[in-house]
């Protein structure tokens, strides 16, 4: 069992992590700055007994001393997600997630802490990889505001031919289209090169859609699914945008804590100076249009189709989590309608705004 520090150990994913952890022997520790954009202090009363909980932000070295104090391996959760307002939000994203990265890493090798775990997440592929209609690797180029505007969302080949959506392997190019994608690019380089250079060990696991209780509410930095949950919580149908045919795959939290341990875990018996990423996803793939009629249910209102969109937003997002299923023996259990059903009545976590 290992001394485990978890960043951003009370939010959403950091806290499901949190509670596996213990429930598994180890001994664990929380870093979080308990933003208030994100969620409230009172965040921590989540937190199981035995947790000990440090109310401090990654990119403070002396916050992360005590932290890291006797810490064996380090679960890197603590990150500004989502796509952001605009892009005003750029410095506060670099700032948290590389510059807060980089500020943690060099804690660790000072501390001599020589394992991490970090939050990486699908949109490092970008528009992910594509086939055309005859089947040839095809990529995606960036989406086109005019485009958009005409209701012409699919990526098409050179002929104009929609292309069609393929499974990301771990090793496809890294194609970053905004800056949330950017800094998880950066931070998966980041976390290479420290393992490199201190002979430590890292592991990045690339989320995909991860849902389920305690998913934060009303922020703009909210998921798609807690925004369609919210929405129906207030007698009102989801608002889907573009044609409802985005596709992307969603990931129970409680599964995603599980890819933690098991990663956690390969930390120990990975050779030194080694960096590994591996996609988290259930390997089913569905629409936004689909999902928002899974939450609703049988007797919720109706979603709406609006045909809005968000530039930066990509079309497809899928990938295979076979590597993970390979080398760490993980794979997800809660299959989708179950966990839509949960999610339908499951609590929120409200932001003071
Ligand atoms: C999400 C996460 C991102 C994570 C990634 C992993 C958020 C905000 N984004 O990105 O942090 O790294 O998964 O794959 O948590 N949509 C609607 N109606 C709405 C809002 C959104 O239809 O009211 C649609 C969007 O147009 C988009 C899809 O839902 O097509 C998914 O949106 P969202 O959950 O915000 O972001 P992802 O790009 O999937």
């Amino acid at each position: 069992m290992s001394r485990l520090l978890v960043t951003g150990g009370a939010g959403f994913i950091g806290s499901a992590i949190v509670r596996a952890a213990l429930g598994a022997g180890h001994e664990v520790r929380v870093l979080d700055s308990f933003r208030p954009d994100v969620h409230q202090r009172s965040a921590a009363d989540h937190l199981p007994d035995g947790v000990r909980i440090l109310h401090g932000d990654v990119r403070d070295a002396a916050a992360l001393e005590e932290a890291l104090d006797s810490i064996d391996v380090v679960c890197h959760q603590a990150a500004k997600v989502g796509l952001g307002v605009d892009f005003q939000d750029s410095p506060d994203y670099v700032s948290t997630n590389d510059l807060g990265t980089a500020t943690l890493l060099a804690a660790m090798e000072r501390l001599d802490v020589g394992r991490l775990v970090v939050a990486s997440s699908m949109v490092v592929y970008g528009e992910g990889a594509y086939r055309t209609a005859s089947g040839a690797p095809a990529a995606a180029p960036p989406r086109r505001r005019q485009d958009l505007e005409a209701g012409l969302f699919e990526p098409l080949d050179d002929d104009g031919t929609p292309l069609v959506p393929d499974f990301v392997s771990e090793d496809a190019r890294l194609d970053p289209r905004n800056v949330y994608a950017q800094t998880k690019v950066a931070q998966e380089h980041l976390s290479a090169a420290w393992a490199r250079s201190t002979g430590g060990r890292a592991i990045a696991l690339r989320y995909h859609n991860v849902y389920g209780p305690g998913m934060p509410a009303n922020t703009p930095y909210a998921g798609v699914a807690s925004i369609f949950r919210s929405a129906l919580a207030r007698g009102e149908a989801p608002r889907v945008f573009e044609d409802g045919g985005q596709r992307r795959d969603f990931v129970h939290v409680t599964d995603v804590a599980e890819a933690n341990l098991a990663s956690i875990a390969a930390t120990e018996t990975a050779r030194d100076d080694s960096f590994r990423a591996y996609n988290v996803g259930s390997g089913h793939v569905h629409t936004i249009g689909e999902m928002a009629s899974a939450l609703a249910g049988p007797d919720g209102p109706t979603p709406v189709v609006t045909g809005e969109f968000r530039l930066g937003d990509v079309r497809h997002v899928t990938a295979s989590s076979r590597r993970i299923a390979d080398e760490l023996g993980w794979s997800a259990r809660v299959g989708f309608l179950e966990g839509m059903h949960e999610m339908r009545t499951a609590p929120l976590r409200p932001a003071v705004l």
